[in-house]
Order: C-alpha cells, then structure tokens, then sequence
C-alpha cells in the first residue's frame, strides 16, 4: 500500500494504487474534468496500462488526493513532465467527488503539492496549463502563487471550437501559505 508522502489539516497525498482505479475513471469520464481537462474518455482497461506504464517512471508522479479527516479519496493530482536537469514540472489537479467542490479545497492541493515539488523534489519552478475561460482553475492556481505567464492562442480544440490555453508558473519562493 502506497503511503501518503505530504498532508495538511484538510487533504493528504498519497501515489495512486490500483485500488484507486476504478475512481479515476469515473472522475476523468465526468463532465466537468472532460471538458476543463480535455483528456478523452478513459476505461478500466486503458486505465490499467497507463498505470502500470506510469508507476516507476521517475518522471510523473500522480497522486490521489485524500480528505485529511475521513480519508476518502476526492480527486487526483499530479506533478509530470518531472526535468531534475531544468529542475521543473508541470501540475495538474482535479475535484472528482461533488460534495468537496466549492469547498476552497482546490487551493490547498495546489499548494501542498506545488510544496512538496520545491522541498522534496529541489525544482526551482513548476507550472501548469488551464483553459482562459476555466474560471475556477486560474483562481485556485492564482491563490496559491502561480503568476499568469502567458496564452496560448487557439491551442486546442473543445466542440469544434478553438480555445486559448494560459501558462502558469510558480517559483521556489512565491508558494503563498494559506
Ligand atoms: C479546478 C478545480 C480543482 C477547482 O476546485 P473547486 O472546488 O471548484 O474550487 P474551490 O472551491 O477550491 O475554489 C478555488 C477558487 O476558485 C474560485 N472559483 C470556484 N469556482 C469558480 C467559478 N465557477 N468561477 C469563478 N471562480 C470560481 C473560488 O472562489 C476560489 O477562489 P478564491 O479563494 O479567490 O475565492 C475544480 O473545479 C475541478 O476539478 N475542475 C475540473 C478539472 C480542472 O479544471 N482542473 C484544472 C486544470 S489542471
């Protein structure tokens, strides 16, 4: 059993095991991480090779993110792209469960994560990508100290539409405690 690695007084982190799986399917088949994550759907199969291809590869880390206080699991993050050259890597997160969105809760794995990258893993920058129109992700990343570095002018399609993507980035330093 995976352990958790970094917790605070409302979540706790913890590599994602293969209990974990049939969860992260639902979550990543949800309307809402669908359209903000624009991932594709995903099944138990496809899930199961991405997590045995992923599992040692020093350069991900995906975690599941725990209530603190009961322990359930409510949604994923993830540092990937991980570069202990350029000492960066990029962040990802999502609320699965819907009685913990709307909950401030976003911030705080943003935070504990982004964390756990500076003083555990030595990077010097971690960053993250959001939709411009994804309201809730740039205020949850901004909370935390993520700066607003850039656009990304069409750089995907959602619905036969072309959407601007924004660049955020933090620095060893900037993390805002909350
Ligand atoms: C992004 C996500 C994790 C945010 O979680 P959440 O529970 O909705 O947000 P929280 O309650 O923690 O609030 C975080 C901030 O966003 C703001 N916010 C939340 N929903 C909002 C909305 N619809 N419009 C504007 N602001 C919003 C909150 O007010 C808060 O800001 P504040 O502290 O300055 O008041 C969640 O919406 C989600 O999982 N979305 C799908 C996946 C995704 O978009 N991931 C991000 C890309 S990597």
């Amino acid at each position: 059993m995976e352990k958790i690695f970094v917790q605070n007084e409302k979540i706790a982190l913890r590599p994602v095991i293969l209990e974990d799986l049939p969860k992260r399917v639902e979550w990543l088949n949800s309307e809402p991480i669908l359209r903000w994550m624009n991932a594709g759907r995903v099944t138990l199969q496809s899930t199961d090779i991405w997590f045995e291809k992923n599992k040692n590869d020093p350069s991900k880390l995906h975690c599941t993110v725990l209530c603190a206080k009961t322990g359930r699991a409510l949604g994923i993050a993830g540092l990937t792209s991980i570069d202990m050259k350029n000492l960066n890597a990029e962040l990802y997160l999502a609320i699965g469960e819907a009685d913990y969105l709307k909950k401030g809760l976003a911030p705080h794995i943003c935070g504990l994560l982004t964390g756990f990258g500076f003083e555990s893993l030595g990077l010097n920058r971690v960053y993250a990508f959001c939709y411009a129109d994804n309201h809730a992700s740039l205020k949850t990343f901004l909370r935390a100290g993520y700066k607003r570095e850039g656009v990304l002018r069409h750089h995907a399609m959602y619905d036969g539409t072309p959407k601007d993507r924004l660049v955020l980035g933090i620095l060893k330093g900037e993390l805002v405690l909350l």
